[in-house]
Protein backbone atom coordinates (compact mmCIF):
# COMPACT_ATOMS: atom_id res chain seq x y z
CA UNK A 1 0.00 0.00 0.00
CA UNK A 2 1.41 3.29 -0.87
CA UNK A 3 2.26 5.79 2.13
CA UNK A 4 0.22 9.26 2.60
CA UNK A 5 3.96 10.66 3.11
CA UNK A 6 7.03 10.23 1.67
CA UNK A 7 9.15 6.73 3.17
CA UNK A 8 11.02 7.75 5.79
CA UNK A 9 14.59 7.43 5.93
CA UNK A 10 16.57 5.38 8.68
CA UNK A 11 16.46 6.63 12.08
CA UNK A 12 18.15 9.69 13.02
CA UNK A 13 19.52 10.76 9.12
CA UNK A 14 16.70 13.29 8.63
CA UNK A 15 15.87 16.84 9.64
CA UNK A 16 12.19 17.10 10.57
CA UNK A 17 12.28 20.62 11.83
CA UNK A 18 10.60 22.11 8.84
CA UNK A 19 7.80 19.19 9.64
CA UNK A 20 7.39 20.02 13.16
CA UNK A 21 7.17 23.77 12.32
CA UNK A 22 4.51 23.31 9.96
CA UNK A 23 2.86 20.57 12.79
CA UNK A 24 2.77 23.52 15.56
CA UNK A 25 1.12 26.12 12.74
CA UNK A 26 -1.09 23.92 11.52
CA UNK A 27 -2.53 22.76 15.45
CA UNK A 28 -2.15 26.83 16.47
CA UNK A 29 -4.29 27.90 13.67
CA UNK A 30 -6.97 24.75 14.00
CA UNK A 31 -6.86 25.68 17.84
CA UNK A 32 -10.62 27.72 18.04
CA UNK A 33 -12.29 24.93 15.94
CA UNK A 34 -10.88 21.93 17.42
CA UNK A 35 -14.09 20.57 19.97
CA UNK A 36 -16.46 20.68 16.84
CA UNK A 37 -13.86 18.64 14.75
CA UNK A 38 -10.94 16.65 15.76
CA UNK A 39 -11.85 16.50 19.77
CA UNK A 40 -15.59 14.38 17.86
CA UNK A 41 -12.78 12.06 17.63
CA UNK A 42 -10.25 11.89 20.37
CA UNK A 43 -12.71 12.23 23.52
CA UNK A 44 -13.88 8.65 22.66
CA UNK A 45 -10.57 7.46 23.66
CA UNK A 46 -10.48 9.80 27.01
CA UNK A 47 -12.79 7.21 29.44
CA UNK A 48 -10.91 4.31 28.25
CA UNK A 49 -7.17 6.43 28.65
CA UNK A 50 -8.12 7.26 32.31
CA UNK A 51 -9.28 3.79 33.40
CA UNK A 52 -5.54 2.65 31.84
CA UNK A 53 -3.54 5.21 33.81
CA UNK A 54 -5.69 3.93 36.85
CA UNK A 55 -6.53 7.60 37.93
CA UNK A 56 -7.24 8.24 41.50
CA UNK A 57 -7.99 11.47 43.61
CA UNK A 58 -5.11 13.03 44.47
CA UNK A 59 -3.06 11.71 41.64
CA UNK A 60 -0.49 13.61 39.87
CA UNK A 61 -1.02 13.93 36.31
CA UNK A 62 0.66 14.98 32.95
CA UNK A 63 -1.23 15.23 29.84
CA UNK A 64 1.48 15.83 27.06
CA UNK A 65 0.16 17.05 23.66
CA UNK A 66 -2.82 18.24 25.59
CA UNK A 67 -4.38 20.44 23.06
CA UNK A 68 -7.59 22.01 24.53
CA UNK A 69 -7.32 20.46 27.72
CA UNK A 70 -10.25 17.70 27.56
CA UNK A 71 -8.06 14.68 28.96
CA UNK A 72 -6.76 16.88 31.61
CA UNK A 73 -9.83 18.70 32.70
CA UNK A 74 -11.68 15.19 32.87
CA UNK A 75 -8.52 13.92 35.64
CA UNK A 76 -9.17 17.01 37.49
CA UNK A 77 -12.73 16.10 37.50
CA UNK A 78 -11.84 13.03 39.11
CA UNK A 79 -9.90 14.98 41.94
CA UNK A 80 -5.96 14.58 40.46
CA UNK A 81 -3.69 16.99 40.15
CA UNK A 82 -3.68 17.63 36.64
CA UNK A 83 -1.27 19.43 34.35
CA UNK A 84 -1.42 19.97 30.68
CA UNK A 85 0.96 20.75 28.02
CA UNK A 86 1.20 20.94 24.33
CA UNK A 87 3.80 22.64 21.77
CA UNK A 88 1.08 24.97 20.26
CA UNK A 89 0.70 28.12 22.07
CA UNK A 90 -3.69 28.66 20.35
CA UNK A 91 -4.13 25.15 22.19
CA UNK A 92 -2.64 25.91 25.65
CA UNK A 93 -4.92 29.58 25.25
CA UNK A 94 -8.35 27.75 24.67
CA UNK A 95 -7.65 25.08 26.98
CA UNK A 96 -6.59 28.16 30.04
CA UNK A 97 -9.87 29.74 28.85
CA UNK A 98 -12.36 26.67 28.98
CA UNK A 99 -10.57 25.08 32.00
CA UNK A 100 -9.62 27.90 34.43
CA UNK A 101 -9.04 25.13 37.38
CA UNK A 102 -6.54 23.15 35.59
CA UNK A 103 -3.21 23.94 34.67
CA UNK A 104 -1.63 24.20 31.20
CA UNK A 105 1.30 25.57 29.93
CA UNK A 106 3.70 25.46 26.65
CA UNK A 107 5.94 22.32 26.04
CA UNK A 108 7.53 19.82 23.88
CA UNK A 109 6.66 16.42 24.30
CA UNK A 110 10.34 15.59 23.24
CA UNK A 111 11.88 18.22 26.20
CA UNK A 112 9.65 18.12 29.29
CA UNK A 113 9.85 20.85 31.47
CA UNK A 114 9.56 18.97 34.63
CA UNK A 115 11.67 16.99 37.44
CA UNK A 116 12.72 13.66 37.20
CA UNK A 117 9.97 11.51 39.19
CA UNK A 118 7.35 14.13 39.15
CA UNK A 119 4.13 12.60 38.24
CA UNK A 120 1.94 9.62 38.87
CA UNK A 121 1.00 9.25 35.68
CA UNK A 122 1.37 10.61 32.11
CA UNK A 123 -0.82 10.43 28.78
CA UNK A 124 -0.55 11.47 25.69
CA UNK A 125 -4.31 11.23 23.67
CA UNK A 126 -3.40 11.05 19.84
CA UNK A 127 0.16 13.14 20.11
CA UNK A 128 3.02 10.84 19.95
CA UNK A 129 2.58 10.36 16.34
CA UNK A 130 2.74 13.62 15.76
CA UNK A 131 6.47 14.27 17.28
CA UNK A 132 9.71 13.74 15.84
CA UNK A 133 11.55 11.58 17.85
CA UNK A 134 9.18 9.30 19.08
CA UNK A 135 11.87 7.22 21.27
CA UNK A 136 12.68 10.35 23.04
CA UNK A 137 9.13 11.35 24.08
CA UNK A 138 8.77 7.93 25.57
CA UNK A 139 11.87 8.24 27.48
CA UNK A 140 10.70 11.69 28.53
CA UNK A 141 7.51 10.27 29.74
CA UNK A 142 9.09 7.46 31.67
CA UNK A 143 11.64 10.45 33.22
CA UNK A 144 9.50 12.51 35.00
CA UNK A 145 7.23 9.23 36.22
CA UNK A 146 7.64 7.93 40.14
CA UNK A 147 8.58 4.29 40.00
CA UNK A 148 4.92 2.37 39.22
CA UNK A 149 3.56 5.35 37.40
CA UNK A 150 1.78 4.36 34.59
CA UNK A 151 2.00 6.10 30.99
CA UNK A 152 -0.72 5.64 28.46
CA UNK A 153 -1.13 6.91 24.12
CA UNK A 154 -3.47 6.62 21.98
CA UNK A 155 -2.66 6.33 18.22
CA UNK A 156 -5.18 5.65 15.27
CA UNK A 157 -5.36 1.71 13.65
CA UNK A 158 -3.40 1.07 10.09
CA UNK A 159 -5.10 2.16 7.24
CA UNK A 160 -6.02 -1.82 6.87
CA UNK A 161 -8.28 -2.00 9.38
CA UNK A 162 -9.44 1.88 9.37
CA UNK A 163 -11.97 2.64 6.96
CA UNK A 164 -11.12 6.55 7.23
CA UNK A 165 -7.23 5.77 6.05
CA UNK A 166 -7.71 3.02 3.77
CA UNK A 167 -10.17 5.31 2.07
CA UNK A 168 -7.87 8.34 1.92
CA UNK A 169 -4.82 6.09 1.42
CA UNK A 170 -6.43 4.64 -1.94
CA UNK A 171 -7.08 8.39 -3.46
CA UNK A 172 -4.48 10.74 -2.21
CA UNK A 173 -1.03 8.78 -2.94
CA UNK A 174 -2.28 7.91 -6.84
CA UNK A 175 -4.38 12.16 -7.17
CA UNK A 176 -1.25 14.32 -5.61
CA UNK A 177 2.69 14.63 -6.17
CA UNK A 178 3.53 12.90 -2.02
CA UNK A 179 7.45 14.36 -3.13
CA UNK A 180 5.94 18.12 -2.52
CA UNK A 181 5.23 17.10 1.14
CA UNK A 182 7.99 17.94 3.97
CA UNK A 183 9.51 14.94 5.17
CA UNK A 184 7.67 13.43 7.88
CA UNK A 185 8.19 10.60 10.56
CA UNK A 186 6.23 7.15 9.98
CA UNK A 187 2.39 8.05 11.24
CA UNK A 188 1.53 4.24 11.53
CA UNK A 189 4.82 3.11 13.02
CA UNK A 190 2.91 2.85 15.85
CA UNK A 191 -0.14 1.44 14.93
CA UNK A 192 1.48 -1.71 15.10
CA UNK A 193 1.18 -3.19 18.44
CA UNK A 194 4.36 -5.26 17.98
CA UNK A 195 6.19 -2.64 17.28
CA UNK A 196 4.93 0.02 19.77
CA UNK A 197 5.15 -2.14 22.97
CA UNK A 198 8.46 -2.95 21.74
CA UNK A 199 9.08 0.65 21.90
CA UNK A 200 7.43 0.67 25.23
CA UNK A 201 9.66 -2.01 26.63
CA UNK A 202 12.58 -0.40 24.85
CA UNK A 203 12.10 3.19 26.41
CA UNK A 204 11.84 1.12 30.01
CA UNK A 205 8.30 0.51 30.34
CA UNK A 206 6.88 -3.01 31.48
CA UNK A 207 3.53 -4.29 32.64
CA UNK A 208 3.13 -3.04 28.73
CA UNK A 209 -0.53 -4.03 27.96
CA UNK A 210 -2.76 -2.59 24.47
CA UNK A 211 -6.66 -2.72 24.06
CA UNK A 212 -8.26 -2.12 20.86
CA UNK A 213 -11.06 0.71 20.75
CA UNK A 214 -13.57 1.07 17.54
CA UNK A 215 -13.57 5.12 17.71
CA UNK A 216 -15.44 7.16 15.02
CA UNK A 217 -14.64 10.24 12.60
CA UNK A 218 -17.68 12.17 13.17
CA UNK A 219 -18.01 14.58 10.68
CA UNK A 220 -20.23 17.78 10.10
CA UNK A 221 -22.08 17.93 6.71
CA UNK A 222 -21.86 17.66 3.79
CA UNK A 223 -18.54 19.32 2.94
CA UNK A 224 -16.57 15.99 4.12
CA UNK A 225 -13.27 17.21 2.56
CA UNK A 226 -13.59 20.53 3.93
CA UNK A 227 -14.16 19.20 7.36
CA UNK A 228 -11.22 16.97 6.96
CA UNK A 229 -8.94 19.31 6.34
CA UNK A 230 -9.46 21.14 9.64
CA UNK A 231 -9.49 17.39 11.33
CA UNK A 232 -5.70 17.20 11.27
CA UNK A 233 -2.39 18.65 9.90
CA UNK A 234 -0.59 16.03 7.96
CA UNK A 235 -2.92 15.33 5.31
CA UNK A 236 -3.99 19.15 4.84
CA UNK A 237 0.20 19.65 4.70
CA UNK A 238 0.12 17.16 1.62
CA UNK A 239 -3.13 18.85 0.21
CA UNK A 240 -1.86 22.37 0.11
CA UNK A 241 1.09 21.44 -1.85
CA UNK A 242 -0.92 20.70 -4.87
CA UNK A 243 -1.84 22.72 -7.80
CA UNK A 244 -5.19 23.76 -7.45
CA UNK A 245 -6.62 21.22 -10.20
CA UNK A 246 -4.88 18.20 -7.97
CA UNK A 247 -7.15 20.11 -4.84
CA UNK A 248 -10.36 20.03 -6.82
CA UNK A 249 -9.91 16.61 -7.84
CA UNK A 250 -9.18 15.32 -4.11
CA UNK A 251 -12.19 17.04 -2.85
CA UNK A 252 -14.34 15.45 -5.92
CA UNK A 253 -12.62 12.05 -5.19
CA UNK A 254 -12.83 12.26 -1.44
CA UNK A 255 -16.29 13.35 -0.99
CA UNK A 256 -17.84 10.94 -3.33
CA UNK A 257 -15.81 7.82 -1.43
CA UNK A 258 -17.45 9.12 1.81
CA UNK A 259 -20.96 9.05 0.64
CA UNK A 260 -21.82 5.30 2.20
CA UNK A 261 -21.09 6.66 5.42
CA UNK A 262 -23.79 9.90 5.13
CA UNK A 263 -25.54 9.97 8.82
CA UNK A 264 -28.41 12.93 8.77
CA UNK A 265 -26.01 15.24 11.27
CA UNK A 266 -23.06 14.50 8.32
CA UNK A 267 -20.80 11.25 8.27
CA UNK A 268 -19.50 9.00 10.35
CA UNK A 269 -16.50 6.69 9.49
CA UNK A 270 -15.30 3.62 11.37
CA UNK A 271 -11.63 4.82 12.05
CA UNK A 272 -10.45 2.68 15.11
CA UNK A 273 -7.70 3.43 17.96
CA UNK A 274 -5.52 1.26 19.79
CA UNK A 275 -4.46 2.05 23.18
CA UNK A 276 -1.33 1.52 25.30
CA UNK A 277 0.05 1.61 28.19
CA UNK A 278 3.28 1.00 30.09
CA UNK A 279 4.25 1.32 33.57
CA UNK A 280 7.44 2.59 35.32
CA UNK A 281 9.45 -0.17 37.44
CA UNK A 282 9.23 -0.15 41.17
C1 LIG B 1 -4.58 15.37 17.65
S1 LIG B 1 -4.14 16.64 18.78
C2 LIG B 1 -4.49 15.81 20.32
C3 LIG B 1 -4.89 16.80 21.41
C4 LIG B 1 -5.42 16.20 22.70
N1 LIG B 1 -4.47 15.32 23.33
C5 LIG B 1 -6.75 15.52 22.59
O1 LIG B 1 -6.98 14.55 23.34
O2 LIG B 1 -7.60 15.92 21.80
C6 LIG B 1 -2.36 16.59 18.73
C7 LIG B 1 -1.72 17.63 19.62
O3 LIG B 1 -0.33 17.33 19.74
C8 LIG B 1 0.35 18.56 19.88
N2 LIG B 1 1.79 18.29 19.62
C9 LIG B 1 2.34 17.79 18.50
N3 LIG B 1 3.67 17.67 18.65
C10 LIG B 1 3.96 18.09 19.91
C11 LIG B 1 5.17 18.19 20.66
N4 LIG B 1 6.35 17.85 20.13
N5 LIG B 1 5.09 18.63 21.93
C12 LIG B 1 3.89 19.01 22.47
N6 LIG B 1 2.73 18.96 21.79
C13 LIG B 1 2.77 18.49 20.53
C14 LIG B 1 -0.34 19.48 18.90
O4 LIG B 1 -0.12 20.84 19.13
C15 LIG B 1 -1.80 19.08 19.12
O5 LIG B 1 -2.43 19.88 20.09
Amino acid sequence: MAALAPAPPPRGTMDYSSFKDAERSGWNERAAVYESHTALATLQIAPAMLDALRLRPGMRLLDVACGTGNVAAAASALGCEACGIDFAPAMIAQAKARFPGTVFQEGDAEALDFDEASFDAVSNNMGLFHVSDTALALSEARRVLVPGGRFSFSQWAAPEESDLYRMLFSIIPRVADMTRADPAPDAYALSDPAAAQGMLRNAGFDAVETRRLDTVLLANGPDFFEFFLNFGVRVPLIVQAQDPDVQDQLRREINAAVQPYQTPQGYEVPMPSLLYTGQKPC
